[in-house]
C-alpha cells in the first residue's frame, strides 16, 4: 500500500493506472476506522482494479465551536486498517496540500442540502461538496462509494456530482451496526457506558415507527408519538422527519418509497440515522 500527501505524485500514479488500463475506485473518510468504513473498501474493491482510500479531517466542514480539534486521529492504526482491507494506495494530504495558501472556492449546494443536518451544523454540506468535489478531481476516480448511515450527505454528494457532470459514479454501502442496532460511527467513542446504553433507542424508534408507517397507521400520530419517545431518552431531539429518498422533501401522504431520518443528542455528542419506509403494499385504493 502506498502513502500519498501530495497532488502531483497521485496524479502520476493513477495516470499510470490507468495508463495500464485499470479502473479506480475511491472510499473518502476522515479516519477513526471502524466496520462501516472497512465495508466501503469491500464494495469499492468489488467494483474496480484500484481501491484509494482519503484520510483527510476536513476543517471546512466543522462548524466553529464543533469537535474539529478532538476529532479522533490515528493515522497509523488507520493505514493498517486500510492495508489489511487491501486498499493500493492511501491519500492523506495534510491541510496544506488540500487547500494551499490562496485557496478561494466554496461549493453551495441546495436542494438536498437544505434543511435538516443543515439546520444545525451551517455550513456543513459546503465543505463536505467542496471537499469531495476536489477528491474526485485529484484522483479522477471512476467510482467511489459513501454510506447510507450519512443519508443526507449522500444525496448531497449525487446531486453535485450529476450538477457538474462529474464522470465519477456513486456507489452506497448500507449502514453497518452494532449488535444492539446503533449505526457505527467513529463519534460513538465519545459516550459515557450509560450514554452508550441509551443510544440504541435511535435505531430501535426508527424501526418502530417505519413498521407502523408501512403499515399504514396514520403519519402525523406515529411521527408525534416517535418524537416524544426520542425527546424522553435523548438529552435534546433535533429531528425526526420523513422524506423522498433523493430529493429530501417533506412527505405529506406515504404513497411511494420515504427515508425516515432522526438527529438526536446524548450530552455533547450527536448522533444520526435512517432507515427506508415503504408504502403498505395492501392497499384498497382503486380495487373497484
Ligand atoms: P466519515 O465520517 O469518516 O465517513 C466516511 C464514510 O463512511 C462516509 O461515506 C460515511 O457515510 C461512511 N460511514 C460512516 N459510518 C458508517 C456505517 N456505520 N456504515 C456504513 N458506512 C458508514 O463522511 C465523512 O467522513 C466525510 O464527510 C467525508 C465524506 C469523508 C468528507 O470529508
Amino acid at each position: 500500500m502506498l502513502t500519498l500527501r501530495q497532488v502531483a505524485r497521485l496524479r502520476d500514479t493513477l495516470d499510470g493506472w490507468r495508463a495500464a488500463g485499470q479502473t479506480v475506485a475511491l472510499v473518502p473518510t476522515m479516519g477513526a476506522l471502524h466496520a462501516g468504513h472497512l465495508s466501503l473498501v469491500a464494495i469499492a474493491r468489488a467494483h474496480a482494479d484500484r481501491v484509494v482510500a482519503s484520510l483527510f479531517v476536513n476543517p471546512r466542514q466543522f462548524a466553529p465551536g464543533e469537535d474539529f480539534a478532538s476529532y479522533p486521529r490515528n493515522e497509523a492504526g488507520d493505514a493498517a486498517a486500510f492495508e489489511a482491507a487491501g486498499i493500493d494506495l492511501l491519500w492523506a494530504p495534510d491541510t496544506a496540500a488540500m487547500y494551499p495558501p490562496g485557496f478561494a472556492l466554496t461549493l453551495v449546494p441546495e436542494g438536498p442540502a437544505l434543511g435538516l443536518e443543515a439546520d444545525l451544523r451551517p455550513g456543513f454540506f459546503s465543505g463536505v461538496a467542496t471537499v469531495v468535489a476536489k477528491l474526485f478531481t485529484q484522483t479522477g476516480a471512476d467510482i467511489a462509494v459513501f454510506g447510507e448511515k450519512d443519508w443526507q450527505q449522500l444525496q448531497v454528494i449525487a446531486r453535485m456530482t450529476a450538477d457538474l457532470d462529474l464522470r465519477t459514479r456513486i456507489l452506497s454501502g448500507a449502514t453497518v451496526r452494532e449488535a444492539d442496532g446503533l449505526a457505527m460511527s467513529s463519534r460513538n467513542a465519545y459516550l459515557s457506558p450509560s450514554q452508550r446504553e441509551r443510544a440504541a433507542a435511535l435505531h430501535a424508534t426508527l424501526a418502530r415507527a417505519a413498521a407502523a408507517l408501512s403499515a399504514g397507521e396514520e403519519m402525523a400520530g406515529v411521527l408525534d408519538r416517535e418524537r416524544r419517545h426520542l425527546a424522553e431518552v435523548f438529552d435534546a431531539l433535533d429531528y425526526l422527519e420523513l422524506r423522498t429518498p433523493q430529493a429530501l422533501l417533506p412527505v405529506t401522504r406515504l404513497t411511494g418509497p420515504a427515508r425516515l431520518l432522526a438527529a438526536a443528542r446524548l450530552g455533547s455528542t450527536r448522533l444520526i440515522d435512517n432507515l427506508a419506509v415503504a408504502p403498505a403494499t395492501t392497499s384498497n385504493e382503486g380495487t373497484p
